[in-house]
């Protein structure tokens, strides 16, 4: 007979080992997969190292910066910690939805895992003095998600304070989580000229960088061309990008676009000490892609988060492409409740040399060598991955409280995502390599081959004229 003490203490050796053994399936999990599963397990059962010994070594950072244009706002530091940011604020703007300012950017989450909190108030643009500045107000942090762990996560702060005119800056006081050291700044508030949505589609794009050892510049400008060209057949109305680093060539075709209105392109850099790879997760795509939220829906009903390889390719029961305004009226896109994204399903259309070539897919002759995936890649990898794994979606912007990457982490009121049948409703087109599979055809794209033609045919000859650039070379 094992004596009672004996028992207890093989219990507690148990218990013990559970606990290491559940801690290795954890590191061993691909929690990145998926990012739900990844904040459960992570933000509320481990929490995140909180460095109080580092608060000895806080450097106040005591200039007021003002920044002067309204219209483009630049990254700037509330305060910093021994060389590296606390709070990083990029833009503030009137919500008309909300009645509220509504700022954008990151903070560093190994000091608490909750943001920075912060104070602010309106001061008039044109009093350097601020002899009119208002009482300060509490602004409400929120934390957004898909950090991956690094040490910058998004945040969103909600300042109620409401600007009569445009000209106004809301200045933020920022204190630090233990209250011992705080730092100011100035930001312009950006105020929309409409507050009425149009019932239209506009794209958000995450950092935009060209990598020379991937492409040549033409390769690039033709992959952005077709982009924009057959992403407004589908039904984008407008593009939302945000330029990280873009080679003369690229700006000047993308500035083409930005002239006949069609494109933003926002400047999009992370903050003097913070490290690209290590210390957030893909150059801060989540800060880009809310900032982009709430920067669009003032114009835009609907929005797409999207990379420039992919597509967003809604049909009909025949599986004919269709139009995205027409299929948020299909599947009952609501502004309250309901509805409020449709979730697009992830397929690859990879590169086959051998049918890119074979002159199988008849291209008209003034398209003769254009790389146009979308008309070239009828095939598809057969198997489609699972709703979340690299899907995407098309939002009703106004509902929407946090974007996620793929899929809606939070909104204004509870609604729902409709997931799409990739068979009769509609499927995310990812052009891309992918690993060897099993082909199936798609011809969905085959009902838009005469506007996809003649919409590149008319992009290739602009920017000849214009810029003497051959998008097919
Ligand atoms: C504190 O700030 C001053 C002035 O900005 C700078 O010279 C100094 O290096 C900073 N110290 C630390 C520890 O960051
Ligand atoms: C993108 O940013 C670079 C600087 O990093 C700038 O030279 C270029 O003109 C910008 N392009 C556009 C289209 O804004």
């Amino acid at each position: 007979m094992i004596s009672l003490k004996f028992r207890r203490y093989l219990v507690i050796a148990i218990c013990l080992l559970c606990t290491a053994a559940c801690y290795v399936f954890y590191k061993w999990m691909d929690f990145d997969a998926n990012p739900i599963r990844h904040y459960l397990a992570y933000d509320y059962y481990f929490g995140s190292p909180l460095m109080s010994s580092s608060y000895s070594q806080v450097n106040v950072s005591s200039s007021v910066h003002t920044a002067t244009e309204a219209s483009s706002p630049s990254p700037q530091t509330v305060f910093s910690l021994g060389g590296k940011p606390v709070l990083v604020l990029f833009s503030a703007r009137f919500d008309f939805q909300l009645g509220l300012i509504v700022l954008v950017g990151y903070f560093n989450n190994r000091l608490s895992k909750q943001p920075p909190r912060v104070t602010c108030r309106l001061s008039s643009l044109k009093s350097s003095t601020n002899l009119d500045a208002r009482p300060w107000q509490q602004a409400v942090g929120y934390s957004m998600h898909e950090g991956h762990y690094m040490p910058y996560d998004g945040v969103l702060y909600f300042c109620p304070v409401v600007p009569t005119e445009s000209s106004y800056l809301v200045e933020v006081n920022g204190v630090d989580v233990s209250n011992r050291a705080s730092g100011k700044i100035k930001l312009p508030v950006h105020v929309a000229e409409s507050s009425k949505p149009a019932d239209k589609v506009a794209a958000c794009i995450t950092a935009l960088r060209y990598l020379p050892s991937e492409e040549s510049e033409n390769q690039f400008i033709m992959r952005l061309v077709e982009f924009i060209e057959v992403n407004r057949l589908l039904g984008v109305e407008h593009f939302y990008f945000y330029n990280m680093s873009l080679p003369s060539k690229i700006s000047a075709v993308m500035k083409h676009y930005i002239g006949i209105g069609w494109i933003t392109v926002t400047p999009w850099s992370l903050a003097e000490g913070i490290d690209l790879d290590k210390d957030i997760h893909y150059y801060g795509q989540m800060v880009i892609l809310n900032d982009c939220l709430y920067s669009a829906r003032d114009r835009y009903r609907l929005l797409t988060f999207i990379d420039i390889d992919e597509m967003l390719v809604p049909t009909n029961s025949k599986g004919e492409a269709i139009n995205l305004v027409k299929a948020a009226q299909l599947h009952s896109l609501d502004d309250r409740g309901g509805n409020c994204a449709l979730g697009f399903r992830h397929g690859v259309f990879p590169p086959s040399p051998k049918q890119e070539k074979s002159g199988e897919i008849k291209m008209p002759t003034s398209l003769i060598g254009c790389k146009i995936v979308s008309l070239l890649r009828r095939r598809r990898i057969k198997s489609i991955l699972p709703f979340t794994e690299r899907s995407k979606l098309l939002v009703v912007a106004r509902q929407i409280k946090e974007i996620g990457i793929h899929f809606v982490w939070n909104s204004w009121q509870s609604c729902q995502t409709k997931q799409l049948s990739p068979s009769s409703e509609g499927l995310l087109h990812h052009y891309r390599h992918w690993a060897a599979g099993e082909m199936i055809e798609d011809q969905s794209m085959k009902w838009l081959q005469r506007d996809i033609e003649t919409a590149l045919i008319g992009a290739r000859d602009r920017l000849k004229h214009l810029f003497g650039i051959d998008l097919c070379a």
